[in-house]
C-alpha cells in the first residue's frame, strides 16, 4: 500500500497536539488500512522509554479515539513505535539518522516559536537529504506572528529545506466542507455566471465559537483572534470563495489563484482601520446556559490584557469579478453558538412583482456553505406562498453535506494522507502566508493601540462590528 514504507518522526511527541489530534488520526488511518507507516519515532525532551511512550499513547487513544479503539490494531501499531529523548540540537537529532530509512516525514508538533530552530537543526543533522527516499517537513499554523516574523521563519526553514519539501498545515483546508467550496463552485455550471459583482452584493464569512481559552492562555494571550483565526482559517475560506477558476487541477495553479486574490485586496488605509476592522473581548456572561468568567478573569490572563477574542474585517477585492463587493470576515470566542458558514448574499431582483415579506435588512437570496453546527448547503429563495393571494415567501433549499451513514474523516486524516502522497494542494505556500500577513498588517499596527470593546459572553459579539458594514447591510445572525 502507498506510504507503508514511510517513517514518521514526531518532534514534540509528548505534547498535546500529538495526543489529541495527531495520534488519533494516525490510529484511525492505521485501523482502516489507509496508511500503515513502517515506523513511528517519537522525539521529545522528556526522558521516556519506548514503553512509557506506548502507555501514554494508549491512554490518549482510549480518550480521543475511543469509538475506534481496539486491542489488536493497537498492539500492531504499538510494535511500530519508538521513542527517543533529546533536545532540538543537531548533535541530538543526528541520533535519529539510524532509525530513519527511506522516505520520511518530520512532523513538528511543537510550539510555533520552535519551528525555525527545529527545521534548521534537522537540516544540520542532514535529515532533509533525499539520498535514499523523499523527506518532508510538516508544520502547522501560526506561521509567524506578523509579516516580519513570517519572513524570518521562511528564511530559517529554507536554509536546508526546499519549498517542495515543506507542508504547511491550516487544518481548515483538510475539512471536507471547506474542500467542497471548490467542488461546488467548479463542478456546477450554474454557479459561475452569477459568481461576480453583477449578482453578488456581499459575502459574509463567520466562524463563531462557544469555547473560551481551553487552557491555552500562554499562546492565546499573545495571539488573539486576528492571528489565531482570521489570518489563516478565515483567509482560506475567503480566498477559496473569491479566487478565479483554475484551468487545471494542479497545486501550484490553485495556489497561484489564491495568492492572486490576496494581492488584489484593496489595502486597508492605516488611517481608516476603524472603518474596516472591529475587535472585542468577552466579558462574563452565560454561554449555552452556563455562567462563564470574562477573558480578563480567566486563570493566568493579566487583568488588563488587551488581547481581542473577537475580530471582524472587511475586504474589497479589486478585480473585474469582485470590484465593489464587500467581503466581511469575523470570528470570536464565547459567542452564542458554534456556528460557521460562508454566506454569499445576492443582489435584489430589479422589480418586485409579488408581495414579499422582506428579511430584515438581509439580502433576499443567500447561498450558504455551512460548516457548523450542521454540514450543509442552504439556498434561500422566494417561492409562492400557499393561499389565495399571489404572494412570495422565503423557503430554504437545504442539502446535508453527508448522509447519515457516510463516515467523517478528520482534517488531520485527510492532510496526513496528502503528505504521504506528496499532494500539496491543501497546504499553504510561503507567499500565501506572507500575503495574508501583508493584507492584515495595517490592522495589526492599529491594534497596538487602544483596547478591544467588551462584549457579553454568550451573545453575538461587540456592537462595533456593525460599524464596518456598508450601508444597508446587516450581519447574519449567529446560530
Ligand atoms: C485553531 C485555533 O486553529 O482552530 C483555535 O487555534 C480554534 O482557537 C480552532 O478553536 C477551531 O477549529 P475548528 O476545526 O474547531 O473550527
Amino acid at each position: 500500500m502507498e506510504g507503508n514504507d514511510v517513517t514518521l518522526v514526531i518532534l514534540g511527541a509528548t505534547g498535546d497536539l500529538t495526543r489529541r489530534l495527531l495520534m488519533p488520526a494516525i490510529y484511525r488511518l492505521f485501523v482502516r488500512a489507509q496508511w500503515q507507516p513502517r515506523h513511528i519515532v517519537g522525539y521529545g525532551r522528556s526522558e521516556w522509554t519506548d514503553e512509557r511512550f506506548r502507555e501514554h499513547l494508549e491512554k490518549s487513544l482510549k480518550e480521543f479515539a475511543r469509538e475506534d479503539f481496539e486491542r489488536k490494531s493497537w498492539k500492531e501499531l504499538a510494535a511500530r513505535l519508538t521513542y527517543r529523548p533529546g533536545e532540538l540540537h543537531a548533535e541530538h537529532l543526528q541520533g535519529l539518522a539510524e532509525l530513519v530509512e527511506g522516505p520520511a516525514i518530520f512532523y513538528l508538533a511543537l510550539p510555533p516559536g520552535l519551528f525555525g530552530e527545529a527545521a534548521e537543526a534537522l537540516g544540520q543533522a542532514g535529515l532533509h537529504r533525499e539520498d535514499d527516499g523523499w523527506r518532508r517537513i510538516v508544520i502547522e499554523k501560526p506561521f509567524g506572528s506578523d509579516l516580519e516574523s513570517a519572513l524570518a521563519l521562511h528564511r530559517q526553514i529554507h536554509r536546508y529545506w526546499q519549498e517542495s519539501q515543506v507542508y504547511r498545515i491550516d487544518h481548515y483546508l483538510g475539512k471536507e466542507t471547506v474542500q467542497n467550496l471548490m467542488v461546488f463552485r467548479f463542478a456546477n455550471r450554474f454557479i459561475e455566471p452569477v459568481w461576480n459583482a453583477a449578482h453578488v452584493e456581499q459575502v459574509q464569512i463567520t466562524v463563531a465559537e462557544t469555547l473560551g481559552l481551553e487552557g491555552r492562555w500562554r499562546y492565546y494571550d499573545q495571539a488573539g483572534a486576528l492571528r489565531d483565526m482570521l489570518q489563516n482559517h478565515l483567509m482560506q475560506l475567503f480566498t477559496l470563495t473569491a479566487m478565479e477558476p483554475p484551468a487545471v487541477w494542479h497545486p501550484e495553479v490553485l495556489r497561484d489563484h489564491k495568492v492572486e486574490v490576496l494581492r488584489a485586496v484593496r489595502p486597508i488605509p492605516e488611517t481608516a482601520v476603524e472603518r474596516f476592522a472591529a475587535r472585542g473581548q468577552y466579558a462574563a456572561g452565560t454561554v449555552q446556559g452556563q455562567q462563564v468568567p470574562g477573558y480578563r478573569e480567566e486563570p493566568n490572563i493579566p487583568r488588563d490584557s488587551r488581547t481581542e477574542t473577537f475580530a471582524a474585517v472587511k475586504f474589497f477585492v479589486d478585480t473585474w469579478r469582485w470590484k465593489g463587493v464587500p467581503f466581511y470576515l469575523r470570528s470570536g470566542k464565547r459567542l452564542r453558538a458554534d456556528y460557521s458558514e460562508v454566506a454569499i448574499g445576492f443582489r435584489e431582483v430589479p422589480t418586485h412583482l409579488f408581495r414579499q415579506t422582506p428579511l430584515e435588512g438581509l439580502s433576499a437570496n443567500w447561498l450558504i456553505f455551512r460548516l457548523k453546527p450542521s454540514e450543509c448547503i442552504d439556498l434561500y429563495a422566494w417561492a409562492r406562498a400557499p393561499g389565495l393571494q399571489l404572494n412570495a415567501r422565503h423557503l430554504v433549499l437545504s442539502a446535508p453535506f453527508r448522509q447519515d451513514d457516510e463516515p467523517e474523516f478528520s482534517a488531520y486524516e485527510q492532510l496526513l494522507l496528502d503528505v504521504v502522497r506528496g499532494d500539496r494542494t491543501h497546504f499553504l505556500r510561503h507567499d500565501e502566508v506572507e500575503w495574508a500577513w501583508r493584507v492584515l498588517d495595517p490592522v495589526l499596527k492599529a491594534w497596538q493601540h487602544g483596547a478591544p470593546e467588551p462584549y457579553a459572553a454568550g451573545g453575538e459579539g461587540p456592537t462595533g462590528q456593525h460599524r464596518i458594514l456598508e450601508p444597508g447591510h446587516v450581519w447574519r445572525p449567529i446560530g
